[in-house]
């Protein structure tokens, strides 16, 4: 188990170009988003929305303005762009009320003491409401967890990927509103991702830091 694991994160690598003609079966594209889903968030939130992009035409709207994104979606199987919740995300949000009894299922004596907790959380600890950027930077690095799972089981069933963030935000999000109806109050625009099969072996080694460099045990 170990070594399938070790395997599945070393041969992982960020792929440039897809064979355009190979589509990634539903079992093993669910597989996928299972492990996306099933992602920690902070306080359980899961401040992320997936949506799939698998049509040319759709493909070609979404990397409009996409200089690291347009030739991966163009070859990939499926196109995933990743959006985390805004103000939905605030400790008093009716959204989170509902999602504490609708979805964590807890007693309404327990969503209290939470939301409570949550709102030091977000004022006192991590100084989260100063800003809106700083409350959906904090949702968009919770998403990342999600990207990070997402690559893993895809490498481990042998589906190549690309996690995307080369592309101007703004326009994106203009093209977003307009074209796949997000509501871009309420979203916002993470990173994107590509998943499909490689088109030719990877050429170039992995490089990393030697773990001396990198952890250090007290
Ligand atoms: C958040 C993030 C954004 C990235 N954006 C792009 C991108 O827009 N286009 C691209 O081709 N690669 C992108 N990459 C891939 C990185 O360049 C790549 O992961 C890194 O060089 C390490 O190489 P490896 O993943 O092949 O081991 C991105 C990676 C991450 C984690």
């Amino acid at each position: 188990m170990k070594e399938a694991f070790l395997k599945a994160m070393k041969e992982r690598y960020a792929c440039k170009e897809f064979d355009v003609n190979k589509k990634i079966s539903k079992e093993d594209f669910d597989f996928i988003l299972e492990a996306g889903r099933l992602s920690p968030s902070s306080f359980g939130f899961e401040p992320w929305q997936f949506l799939v992009v698998t049509t040319p035409e759709k493909k070609l709207e979404v990397t409009e303005h996409s200089w690291g994104g347009r030739d991966r979606a163009t070859g990939a199987s499926h196109f995933m762009v990743v959006l985390t919740r805004k103000g939905d995300m605030r400790h008093d949000s009716e959204y989170l009320n509902k999602f504490m009894k609708n979805i964590q299922k807890l007693p309404e004596e327990v969503i209290e003491m939470k939301t409570k907790f949550y709102r030091d959380f977000q004022e006192e600890d991590f100084n989260l409401l100063e800003n809106h950027r700083a409350l959906s930077d904090w949702a968009a690095k919770q998403s990342y967890i999600a990207l990070g799972n997402m690559l893993t089981a895809a490498a481990f069933i042998g589906i190549n990927s690309c996690p995307v963030e080369g592309f101007h935000k703004e326009k994106t999000t203009e093209i977003l509103a307009e074209k796949f109806g997000v509501d871009t109050d309420k979203f916002d625009l993470a990173y994107m991702v590509a998943f499909g099969y490689e088109k030719r072996p990877q050429e170039f080694p992995k490089t990393r830091r030697p773990i001396e460099d990198i952890v250090k045990f007290f």
